[in-house]
């Protein structure tokens, strides 16, 4: 093929019409979106926007930016498990995780958390367990959601006195959609209204069978307050993810998912990053969703400096020039500029989709009367 559609064009390099035909006319080309245009004169185009021709293919700023290759096998190594603590609202799943890093003296990491953070790692039996808190509330669906998609193993969190409720069953569809292993823990044991067997009855009709009744779920009575089961619950989750063998490749820029972000009246946009592949640097330029920066300081959950962060060790960062949307991926780039632009047309893709479909319809009225 050595001529392509003004319009074929413009979608490959996930620009505009408008975009495009401005840019040929610039160049003494009066084409419109119809028009079929020679490969010389769409290379010379799709340098002007910012993407790059390579054997007669169009290669995108976006392509071009971030590394999707696979990694070699022998550039793989062991890694934490990244585990989400899911459940319907107030059965426990924050007293759990406070349990587990207050608790966490193992570790030899002195003084505690200060502040509140949506993912921490800590050190269990000296393998390091990466947590993920995921609130209970209706309105954070598209967090469980992804919280299930970026973990290993799914922690099901079920008030002993409370049973199987809407956001337990919604967690239960996240875990089995995302395909993760579930292990139940049945919370609040101390209490005593306390009913497992009631509960275990109920999650058979989730298709969770309890072990002890000839199925495969691992089912911890626990009780977050007293400490009780959590030391064999983590066991479970540790064998657990044994099982699943989980590398990655340190040796590679980062790339992950947003956690949480939001705006630090001093400090800015701060965001709660997990690295899910490669190795994230003080220094390194990001991008998130539309938003793009340098990350000026990374420190751990317990507010100690990091220079670097590898795979499964969740970070917050500063040093991003918006707050980008938790759920979002992120992509340490090298080239800023590049990444500035991709940004600039990340927006303008969004702003078009909100305007609905632009391209078929620019004339070169249109274009003029701008
Ligand atoms: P959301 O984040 O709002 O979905 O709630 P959550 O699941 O994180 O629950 P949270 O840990 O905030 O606990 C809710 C309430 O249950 C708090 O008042 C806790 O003190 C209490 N609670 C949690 N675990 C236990 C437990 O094991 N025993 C008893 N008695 N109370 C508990
Ligand atoms: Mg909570």
């Amino acid at each position: 093929p050595d001529e392509i559609g003004v319009g074929e064009l413009a979608s490959r390099m996930k620009k505009t019409g408008a975009e495009v035909v401005k840019c040929l006319i610039k160049n003494g080309v009066m084409a419109s979106l119809s028009d079929v245009i020679d490969f010389d004169t769409a290379a010379i185009i799709a340098e002007e926007l910012g993407c790059k021709v390579e054997k007669e293919i169009i290669v995108t700023i976006e392509e071009r930016l971030i590394d999707v290759s696979e990694d070699k096998e022998e550039d793989l190594r062991p890694r934490a498990p990244v585990v989400v603590v899911m459940g319907h609202v107030d059965h426990g799943k924050t007293s759990l995780l406070d349990y587990i890093r207050s608790s966490d003296v193992a570790s030899g990491e002195a003084g505690g958390i200060t502040q509140h953070i949506g993912a921490y790692q800590v050190s269990v039996k000296g393998q390091p367990i990466t947590f993920l808190d995921t609130p209970g509330h209706e309105a954070f669906t598209a967090m469980r959601a992804r919280g299930a998609m970026i973990t290993d193993v799914a922690i099901l969190v079920v008030a002993a006195d409370d049973g199987i409720m809407p956001q337990t069953v919604e967690s239960i569809n996240h875990a089995k959609a995302a395909g993760i292993p579930i292990i139940v823990a049945i919370n609040k044991m101390d209490k005593p209204e306390a009913n497992p067997e009631r509960i275990k009855q109920q999650l058979t009709e989730y298709e969770l069978v309890p072990e002890e009744w000839g199925g495969e779920t691992i089912i911890c009575p626990i009780s977050a307050k007293t400490g009780m089961g959590v030391d064999s619950l983590l066991e479970m989750v540790l064998l657990t993810a044994e099982m699943q063998e989980l590398r990655a490749n340190p040796d590679r820029s980062a790339h992950g998912a947003v956690i949480e972000a939001r705006l630090d009246k001093g400090r800015g946009p701060v965001a709660t990053l997990l690295v899910q592949n490669g190795t994230l640097h003080q220094g390194d330029v990001i991008i998130a969703g539309t938003a793009v920066g340098r990350v000026r300081a990374m420190t751990n959950a317990r507010g100690q400096k990091l220079t670097e962060a590898g795979p499964s060790v969740p970070v917050e960062i500063i040093g991003m020039g918006e707050v980008p949307g938790a759920g979002d991926d992120f992509h340490a780039v090298a080239d800023e500029r590049m990444a500035r632009e991709l940004v600039e047309q990340r927006k303008q893709e969004n702003k078009d989709r909100l305007n609905g479909p632009v391209g078929q319809k620019v004339t070169l009225e249109d274009l003029f009367s701008q």
